[in-house]
């Protein structure tokens, strides 16, 4: 059968205590909503997933366009039975199944959805909606059964009565409908008397006095089912994501040590025979291949990591890439399109940014490499700079395969270096190099034989 998804993203949420719509906090390394997203494509087609968006409309689009879903814009939130109203007149003509999620419960899996589908296309009810038991109920809309086990009413919390107030039954806010029954009757619900909010919620008790049955799915494991209200809520959110996906890898081939202290975002990939050490965090669509090791501590965002590969304790690599064999750290820095070459090493303090190391070369201590292709084998010494920044531009550096750069060069950008050639420690190099040459530039040293004594003597 078809099936359509809406799914509800337009209100602010107001215990979060934000200036940000509910929806675009993260968990997960993700917006909530974008694992609402992720879970509904199980269900349904991507032209056929509708978002409904309000607060801060123009940013949730902007982060959920590359899904390829829809969007409907709610004017004024007036609740959630107002905001699935509001796709009436784009959806109406839409046969099948109509899904209903919310954009704050980020831990909802694609099997349940796909069990959810199931259950109400194989049923003979107008609806199904999931429910969990709770020991602490409280925030969430109770959900009432007849003996038949049909649900017939479900209570928001605020107006459960002290006896409704016990019902361990929760709604999930997870529904599916049949979609020309939910057209029929969503004109029904009408304002709440207590908040002045439409409530979807009063489609049960619509559909049942209409001679409908709403079916209820009991799922066991209510993580699953997580509402996002407080930032409380929002750091166990993402506790259950880091832990599922350190969870996946490892069952994957990953060896992971106190997994507990890594945080690993949704969309990172990792090969087998890797290790993650304590407290590392991988960040964006980081991509790790196989027999790597991560140090503790170390920060890798957005970035590459291709097989056998190090980044050595508490470095940070941003947007670069390390190719095979190569090891950076610990205490190293790359960033914007860094490039670490083949079996290549960097040491610790060293920064490069913009810079692409060759093959085999190595910068082992304290250095910066800004706006620089450094060829393959060349070495680089300690305390080496590139002074790439004349306090308007930036220039580039490029030094030829095999030179060797002495420590604590200072190489003034624009500037070439060539093949094989040589830089003595300490020089200011600002002019050419050419290929096989040596170039100092530096004071020569004088040595003045006695001097401390004639000092002494006073002459
Ligand atoms: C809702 C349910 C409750 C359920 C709980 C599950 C209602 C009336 N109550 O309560 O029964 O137990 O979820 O988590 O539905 N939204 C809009 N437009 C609006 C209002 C809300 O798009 O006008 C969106 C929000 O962005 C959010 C979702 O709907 O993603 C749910 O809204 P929220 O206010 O969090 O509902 P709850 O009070 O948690
Ligand atoms: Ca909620």
């Amino acid at each position: 059968m078809n099936t359509t998804v809406v799914i509800l993203a337009a209100g602010l949420g107001t215990r979060m205590r934000s200036k940000r719509a509910k929806v675009l906090h993260r968990a997960g390394g993700l917006a909530l909503v974008e694992h609402v997203v992720s879970a509904a494509t199980a269900v349904a087609p991507a032209d056929r997933i509708v978002a409904v968006t309000g607060h801060q409309a123009d940013e949730v689009e902007t982060l959920l366009k590359p899904y390829g879903i829809d969007f409907v814009r709610q004017d004024g939130q007036k609740g959630t039975g107002h905001a699935l109203a509001c796709c009436r007149e784009r959806l109406a003509g839409l046969d099948g199944l109509l899904m209903v999620l919310y954009g704050d419960t980020p831990l909802l899996s694609p099997v349940t959805l796909s069990r959810l589908k199931e259950v109400q296309e194989t049923g003979a009810t107008a609806a199904t909606l999931i429910t969990t038991t709770l020991d602490n109920p409280s925030g969430y809309g109770r959900v009432v059964l007849n003996a038949l086990g049909d649900v017939t009413a479900i209570v928001e919390d605020r107006v459960c009565t002290p006896q409704q107030k016990t019902i361990r039954l929760i709604n999930s806010g997870i529904y599916c409908f049949q979609a020309d029954l939910l057209w029929k009757y969503i004109g029904s619900v009408t304002p709440n008397a207590d908040s002045g909010e439409y409530y979807l919620t009063d489609m049960a008790e619509i559909l049942t006095r209409q001679g409908h049955r709403v079916g209820a799915m009991h799922i066991e494991d209510p993580d699953e089912l997580l509402g996002i209200n407080t930032r409380v809520e929002l750091a166990d959110a993402d506790r259950v994501l880091r832990e599922r996906k350190c969870r996946e890898l490892m069952l994957a081939g990953v060896t992971i040590e106190r997994p507990e202290t890594v945080t690993i975002d949704t969309h990172v990939q990792v090969g087998v025979d890797t290790v993650i050490e304590p407290s590392a965090r991988l960040l964006g669509r980081t991509q790790i291949g196989e027999e790597c090791r991560v140090g503790a501590g170390a920060i890798v965002e957005s970035s590459v990591m291709e097989n056998r590969t190090v980044v050595q304790p508490y470095s940070m690599v941003a947007n670069s890439r390390i190719e095979s064999g190569a090891q950076v750290g610990p205490f190293a820095r790359l960033r914007m399109d860094a490039q670490v070459g083949r079996d290549a090493r960097v040491g610790n303090f060293v920064e490069l940014k913009k810079t692409k190391l060759g093959a085999g070369a190595k910068s082992q201590h304290l250095a910066y490499l800004g706006d620089s292709e450094i060829g393959a084998k060349v070495n680089i010494g300690a305390g080496t700079i590139t002074c790439n920044y004349d306090g308007q531009k930036k220039h580039q550096t490029k030094i030829g395969e095999g030179a060797f750069v002495g420590t604590n060069a200072t190489l003034v950008a624009p500037l070439e270096i060539g093949d094989g050639s040589y830089i003595a420690a300490g020089s200011v190099i600002t002019e050419t190099v050419p290929p096989g040459a040596l170039a100092l530039g530096r004071a020569r040293q004088v040595v003045k034989p006695g001097w401390v004594e004639k000092r002494k003597k006073g002459s």
